[in-house]
């Protein structure tokens, strides 16, 4: 270019551009524009890459109410609203930047009405909000600990501090000044208490107080000097006592959620009657009590979200007398957990004139009476259904033209529903992902158009009668398949598909069925499988070679088939084993010695062929907390290793040919609470150091796990629903997961009978059998030491010496068996303090003298207990005395404390298959039956 053509050049472009910048100073005011590269600078400190607001002042685009986040107003060209939110976070470091930032920087801005300043880690500020003209400001998701000084912003009617760690409740001081606020979000801030200074502010129209630590009652006085407020919402706090009765005085109120408090009393009914303006309600997950007839809130027009899922099944709910015709629509309908409509427990009937339901949840409010499925013919805009675990009978009927196309949740379980399921269900359903059916009396095949649904994520069909086989269409079509469980039906055919397209499958519970065959590769795609359980089948073949394919899989369950063979090498290479349950089947050969199951915790072998060497888990410090290998060839001593479990818990070593001595490095596992080395070959002398094992009284350790209530949000939004769907399933299937994983199932034999142990109950109870074995010596006396100690079996043995008078210490033994021995002297009198000793025997020995006096416990115990002692004397072996057959008097039981952290119910039962046969003597069947309420 010569110069000439760029003196043209310049003129023509350069007096363009200066148009330009003219033009731009129209579009914003300069000053502004500088405030805002100021705050820019402000929100980019240099040593970090700038990444916030980075458009801004880029190029040539000096009108600064285009820049982003910005809006100026249309006629003064000022900037009114500023959203600068989501910085601070720079993604690629994870380095979150705790900073404060200075208020003298919004001096320019004099027109400002909206400032959000949300999610940016804000430690505080500096200098004072000066923006007369301020509304609504937004200060969420930061880090202050107390509200900013904004006496300056008069005009201030909406702040915002949801997410933020106030923790302090001088804090509200500064709300004090601000005159006119209309709306408060305080939501999670960690408050304990509220000052009395906001009920001052008369003003409030809405206020939330949601999920902090707020406790005590709610006094008439203070709630109800707000008198313009519409939207109330004080849920997830520690709230007590009765609903304040003024309540009803609220008239304006449209938004009440006052869920997940510790409110108790009955609910007002005039709360609802009075309230007229009410549009949403939410009482649930609180502790009232006596009774609510709904027809007391027939008149609320407006009402479109009733929440009343109960903690305690004590709230009465009527909704059938006196007869009532509803003037609203309703939304969402939650009623859950009630006593409903006794004494017929009639379905609410008011439910047929609803139209426009999107969530209803009707569970656990024991309702008879044919299954509502017209719920989804007459809701078109269907999403969430549950009538789980009511009684509900009938057909699960379906309309075949009916579409429901936004219904993504039902659960049906735990009724009395019975016939098929409509063969088109698939296709009238198309957009679910969650479907529970399991524990209810279906039956037939399971349709084939399940296999459409593209979207499920979770399936259960278990406890059911399905029969036939499962649907090819299944394993292929429902690709988000995560959690599918057909338990416990009537199923056939070859166990596993031959292919399947379950790409996202983490969990397949087929067990307790009537499949066969052996176990072929089809689910080689499903390489995120966690959980496999098939037990209780008829498979056949060798263990899977192609197991180790699922470097995921932590629970396997093949007990109860006919698996034969040996188990191959690769078997070690499933790292991530955390349950395994074998038994029960014709497995065989040396159980592979394995170097890295350093994760397996639950080993069960139990009833198969294995020989050679007990199994050796891994190198590592092993998490095996138990260890069930009874009834198999196992042989050679009990090795030294042993003593690197030190997390074993349960040792069970019965029926298999081990011999040698009980060695001393068992007295390092610290841990032990049961251990049964019965129906063995063992020799030599019982250890004494077995008293250094506490033997119980210790805590269960890490296998607490809370189940979370299936809990929704519905305030106001409804859209947020699939969201947070997604987050409940995923709650949901791996609530589940892990419930299944702990319920481990161990048998024992205590006072002469079969236990079987399940759940965490396993580790309440503690025991030691070393019956039938060929052990000598005397008893150690140390053995009294174990005072928390269940059950001792040391029958059937060739133990010599007298019964060590130490066991008067043993104040939590249920049973004690010495039987079949060379035992002799007399029966310690001490023994008598025994309170809980329910099963007793030292026959077959050599004892002399006296019985003990028929007092406490012994007054309970036969002529069985004591037969074959030549020398033994004194009742109940007279002769010719009337026998007395008295129950025992004191049963065991077992205390919980109130404030147990097992969530789950668990249960303790007694199978009463007596292994009686040396005795001979009929005993009472007991049968126990404990759960603990959630
Ligand atoms: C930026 O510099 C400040 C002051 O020197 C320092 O405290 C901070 O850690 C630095 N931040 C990063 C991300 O390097
Ligand atoms: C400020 O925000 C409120 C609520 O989001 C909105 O209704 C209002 O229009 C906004 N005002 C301006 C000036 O943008
Ligand atoms: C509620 O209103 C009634 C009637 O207007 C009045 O008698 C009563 O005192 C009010 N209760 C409270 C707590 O304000
Ligand atoms: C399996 O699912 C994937 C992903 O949905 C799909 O692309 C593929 O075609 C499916 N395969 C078969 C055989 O259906
Ligand atoms: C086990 O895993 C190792 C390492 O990944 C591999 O070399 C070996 O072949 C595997 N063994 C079997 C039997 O699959
Ligand atoms: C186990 O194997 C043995 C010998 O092969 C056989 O006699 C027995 O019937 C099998 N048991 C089962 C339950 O399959």
């Amino acid at each position: 270019m010569d110069s000439f053509s760029v003196l043209v050049y310049w003129v023509l472009f350069g007096s363009l551009s200066i148009q330009l910048e003219w033009y731009g100073s129209l579009g914003c005011i300069e000053e502004e524009r500088i405030g805002l590269l100021r705050l820019k600078a402000a929100f980019n400190p240099p040593n970090v890459t700038a990444s916030a607001f980075s458009s801004w002042g880029a190029g040539d685009n000096m009108d600064c109410c285009k820049w982003e986040n910005v809006r100026c107003d249309s006629t003064t060209k000022r900037v009114v609203q500023l959203s600068l939110k989501d910085t601070k976070y720079d993604t690629a470091t994870k380095i979150v930047e705790r900073w404060y930032l200075d208020f003298s920087l919004f001096l320019p801005f004099q027109e400002l009405q909206n400032l959000s300043l949300a999610q940016n880690f804000l430690q505080g500020f500096h200098g004072v909000l000066r923006s007369s003209k301020l509304q609504y400001l937004d200060l969420h998701g930061n880090g202050l600990t107390e509200i900013p000084p904004l006496g300056a912003v008069q005009s201030l009617k909406s702040l915002n501090l949801e997410f933020n760690p106030l923790n302090n409740l001088s804090t509200f001081q500064e709300l004090m000044k601000v005159r006119g606020l209309e709306t408060l979000n305080m939501a999670y801030t960690r408050l304990r208490g509220i000052s009395q200074s906001l009920w001052t502010i008369t003003s409030l129209k809405a206020i939330s107080l949601r999920g902090n630590h707020m406790k005590g009652s709610l006094s008439d006085k203070d709630l109800c000097k707000l008198r313009n407020l519409q939207e109330l919402d004080l849920s997830h706090n520690a709230f007590e006592g009765i609903l304040p009765l003024c309540l009803s005085n609220l008239t304006s109120l449209r938004v009440l959620e006052l869920s997940w408090n510790l409110f108790t009393g009955s609910i007002p009914s005039n709360l609802f009657s009075n309230l007229q303006s009410l549009e949403y309600v939410s009482l649930s997950y609180n502790h009232f009590g006596g009774s609510v007839s709904f027809s007391s809130f027939g008149n609320n027009s407006r009402l479109q979200v009733f929440e009343l899922d109960s903690h305690n099944k004590e709230l009465n709910v009527d909704t059938e007398s006196p007869h009532w015709n509803p003037l609203f629509q309703l939304k969402v309908f939650r009623l859950s957990n009630c006593i409903l409509n006794k004494p017929d427990r009639k379905v609410p009937s008011f439910l047929w004139s609803q139209h426009d339901l999107r969530v209803v949840n009707l569970s656990d409010n024991g309702m008879r009476g044919e299954a509502p499925t017209w719920l989804i013919k007459n809701n078109s805009k269907l999403e969430f259904l549950s009538l789980r675990n009511n009684r509900l009978t009938g057909e699960f009927s379906l309309h075949p033209d009916s579409r429901n196309l936004d219904m993504f949740w039902l659960d049906a379980s735990g009724n009395q529903i019975q016939g098929e399921v409509p063969y088109f269900l698939g296709s009238v359903l198309p957009n679910m992902l969650f479907l529970n059916l399991s524990r209810n009396a279906l039956g037939g095949t399971i349709p084939a158009s399940l296999g459409d649904l593209r979207k499920l994520k979770s399936l259960d069909l278990s406890n059911n009668n399905f029969s036939g086989e499962v649907p090819e269409h299944l394993f292929m079509g429902c690709v988000s398949l995560r959690f599918l469980k057909l338990s416990h039906n009537n199923l056939q055919g070859q166990l596993l598909p031959g292919k399947s397209n379950l790409t996202e499958l983490w969990s397949l519970y087929l067990d307790n069925n009537h499949f066969f065959g052996e176990l072929s590769h089809g689910l080689h795609n499903s390489r995120y499988l966690r959980w496999l359980d098939i037990s209780n089948n008829n498979i056949s073949g060798k263990f899977p070679d192609w197991i180790s394919d699922f470097e995921y899989l932590s629970t396997l369950v093949l007990s109860r088939n006919s698996l034969e063979g040996t188990m191959p090498l690769g078997f070690c290479n499933v790292t991530r084993l955390r349950f395994l349950d074998l038994s029960l089947n014709n497995l065989t050969g040396v159980f592979p010695p394995c170097a890295n199951l350093s994760s397996l915790t639950y080993l069960h072998l139990q009833g198969n062929e294995f020989m050679g060497p007990l199994p050796y888990i891994s190198s590592m410090t092993s998490a095996l907390v138990t260890m069930d290998v009874r009834d198999n060839k196992f042989s050679g001593e009990i090795p030294r290793w042993i003593s690197s479990y030190l997390n074993l818990r349960v040792l069970l070593l019965k029926g298999n040919s081990l011999e040698g001595s009980i060695p001393q490095e068992l007295c390092q596992l610290k841990n032990l609470s049961i251990l049964d080395l019965s129906s063995n070959k063992f020799s030599g002398l019982i250890p004494s150091c077995l008293h250094r094992i506490p033997f119980g009284g210790k805590r269960p350790f890490d296998d607490t796990f809370y189940v979370q209530e299936l809990g929704w949000t519905t305030y106001r939004s409804f859209r947020t629903y699939s969201f947070e769907c997604e987050v409940q399933i995923n709650q949901y299937v791996q609530a589940d997961f892990y419930v299944s994983d702990v319920q481990e199932e161990i048998e024992f034999i205590s006072k002469s009978r079969l236990e079987s142990y399940k759940g965490n109950i396993l580790y309440y109870i503690s025991g030691i059998d070393l019956s039938m074995n060929r052990l000598t010596g005397p008893i150690p006396t140390e053995l009294g030491k174990l005072s928390s100690i269940h059950t001792l079996n040391l029958s059937h043995n060739r133990l010599t010496g007298q019964i060590p008078t130490t066991f008067s210490n043993l104040h939590e033994i249920q049973s004690l068996d010495l039987s079949h021995n060379n035992l002799s002297g007399e029966i310690p009198i001490e023994l008598i303090s025994l309170n809980f000793l329910s099963v007793f025997s030292v026959a077959y020995n050599n004892l002399s003298g006296r019985i003990p006096d028929r007092k406490a416990q012994f007054a309970t115990f036969e002529d069985s207990s004591y037969v074959g002692n030549p020398l033994l004397r004194g009742p109940p072996l007279e002769k010719g005395r009337t026998r007395t057959v008295e129950l025992p008097s004191a049963q065991p039981t077992m205390d919980f404390e109130e404030n147990d952290p097992f969530k789950e119910s668990f249960w303790w039962s007694f199978t009463g298959s007596y292994i009686g046969a040396f005795i001979g003597v009929l005993f009472f069947l007991y049968f126990y039956f404990y759960s603990l309420p959630r």
